[in-house]
């Protein structure tokens, strides 16, 4: 069997890496039309940062996994093709703000169509609005050969970046939607029956097709509620004493909620959060569905109010002006263990610092100096009205915090946890302030160092 996978990035790689690891009598290709991209995942320094990927990958590559620019070669051979691009929230026109972008995916089902010459089954393996494979079904039987079958499944994925392998390797469950038909329960049994090599079966459910569609929306829609939940707590303690994580646990001890995605935080980012919750309220708002959309959008609302919550308290702190002061970012991921900044966290709250005109010391230990003046938009030598960098990459977390006013922590990095703060408290502008946005840190100890400590969710 032969297997293509169409977008290189941080599912395409890492879910193909993982199906070749365990499959390897099936040849998976994974193809990419931004080439530089695909050089990377042929060189040793991947494009993607996930503990544990380099040595599927080393395992994998040249073997039973490929890595290529020559999309129209891994359609034509392949069995089964995973399509995996992004579907980034629109930008423009009808639904701009909160739709699903598409039109990544209907260049793939386009090329699929053009390009098959025997019949393939097609995955939906992107996270796509519910009734997308009606879509898919109708561009493919529009524009294939005479003779060629198509069958579309849903097939979302789970995943969480920073513990991508471990989640690949075992998974709470994969979920594949199928058409009620025997053609449709053929194709579910031969995706089925590549999962089936390493995940028991009563682990893989099956479903209609729409019913997997929207389970992933809805899936991630749950789990960032809860961080907003949470998140709007935090506020509610650090106005009485209560503190949220004593709070987070207390709830978290009753089954009926759990003890996970619980922890208070700057807020949640990353590539899909965001993008999915807005594509459910603009599907709510299509159907009619008002109130539920309104529902939805409160959690991002609620999102962008602890950002900004969070900001705020660091100006008042810094006896209300930051103005031509220097502070030390820690982190700018959006979580530990991946060199992923879409949507962090760490944009917004270092965008707003900077409208207050402070000047900034980032250290990342995964993040390129590149990545990190792309996403602030300022040009890398932009200085102040003294000449002092607006936004300075550090090397490390000592370099950004000498003589910095403030350190703000804004991902959970566990080398930030070990840092020798008494050499750091020395080296800075007194009074010495930090902000512990994941709330990683010993605060009694720091307070006795010396700083002025502000956590999250406590007073
Ligand atoms: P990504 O941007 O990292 O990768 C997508 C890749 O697709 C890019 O490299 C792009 O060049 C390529 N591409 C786009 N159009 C193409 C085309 N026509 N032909 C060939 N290649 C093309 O995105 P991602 O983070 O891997 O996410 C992909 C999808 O998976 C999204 O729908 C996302 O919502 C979903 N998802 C992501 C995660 C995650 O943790 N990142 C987890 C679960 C689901
Ligand atoms: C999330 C989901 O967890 C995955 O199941 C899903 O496949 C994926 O989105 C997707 O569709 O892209 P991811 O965004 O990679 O995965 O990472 P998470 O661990 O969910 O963290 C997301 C954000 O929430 C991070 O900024 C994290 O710091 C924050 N978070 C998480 C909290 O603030 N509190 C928590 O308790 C948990």
């Amino acid at each position: 069997m032969k297997i293509a996978c169409i977008g290189a990035g941080y599912v395409g790689g890492p879910t193909m890496a993982v199906i070749a690891d365990k499959c390897p009598e099936i040849t998976v290709t994974v193809v990419d039309v931004n080439a530089q991209r695909i050089a990377q995942w042929n060189s040793p320094e991947l494009p993607v940062y996930e503990p544990g990927l380099a040595e599927v990958v080393e395992r994998t590559r040249g073997r039973n996994l490929f890595f290529s620019a020559d999309v129209d070669a891994a359609i034509h051979d392949a069995d089964v093709i995973f399509m995996s691009v992004n579907t980034p929230t629109k930008t423009y026109g009808e639904g701009a703000g909160k739709a699903a972008d598409l039109r990544y995916l209907e260049i793939c089902a386009r090329k699929i169509a053009a390009v098959a010459e025997s019949d393939k089954i097609v995955v939906e393996k992107s996270t796509l609005p519910v009734r997308t494979a009606e879509t898919i079904q109708l561009i493919l039987a529009a524009e294939k050969k005479q003779g060629v079958n198509f069958q579309v499944l849903s097939n979302p994925e789970f995943l969480a970046e920073g513990t991508a392998i471990t989640d690949l390797e075992n998974p709470d469950r994969v979920l594949v939607g199928a058409e009620e038909t025997p053609a449709g329960a053929e194709a579910a049994r031969i995706l089925i029956d590549i999962y089936a090599h390493w995940i028991p079966r009563d682990k893989i459910l099956t479903t209609n097709v729409w019913s997997s569609e929207l389970s992933k929306l809805t899936a991630n829609a749950f789990l960032a509620q809860r961080i907003s939940s949470i998140n709007a707590i935090s506020a509610l303690c650090e106005e009485t004493g209560a503190n949220v994580d004593e709070v987070a646990a207390a709830i978290g001890a009753d089954a009926r909620i759990g003890p996970k995605f619980l922890k208070a935080s700057v807020g949640f980012g990353g590539s899909c959060f965001q993008k999915d919750i807005l594509n459910l309220v603009y599907l709510c708002e299509h159907f009619g569905l008002h109130e539920a959309a309104r529902y939805w959008e409160q959690v991002v609302t609620m999102n962008d109010w602890q950002k900004h919550r969070f900001v705020r308290r660091i100006v008042k702190a810094l006896f209300n002006t930051v103005s031509g002061k220097r502070i030390a970012l820690f982190g700018f991921a959006f979580k530990k263990e991946t060199n992923d900044t879409r949507e962090s966290a760490a944009i917004a709250v270092a965008k707003e610092l900077l409208d207050e005109q402070a000047n900034l010391a980032i250290y990342d230990p995964k993040v390129s100096a590149a990545q990190i003046h792309a996403d602030l938009g300022l040009a890398p030598d932009a200085t102040d009205e003294q000449g002092c960098p607006r936004v300075e990459v550090a090397p490390d977390a000592y370099a950004a915090a000498a003589q910095a006013h403030a350190i703000v922590v804004l991902t959970g990095w566990d080398e930030f946890v070990r840092l020798d703060y008494r050499r750091i408290h020395a080296a800075m502008r007194k009074p010495a302030f930090l902000f512990d946005g994941p709330t990683i840190l010993n605060h009694k100890q720091l307070s006795e160092i010396g700083f002025t400590i502000h956590g999250i969710g406590r007073g």
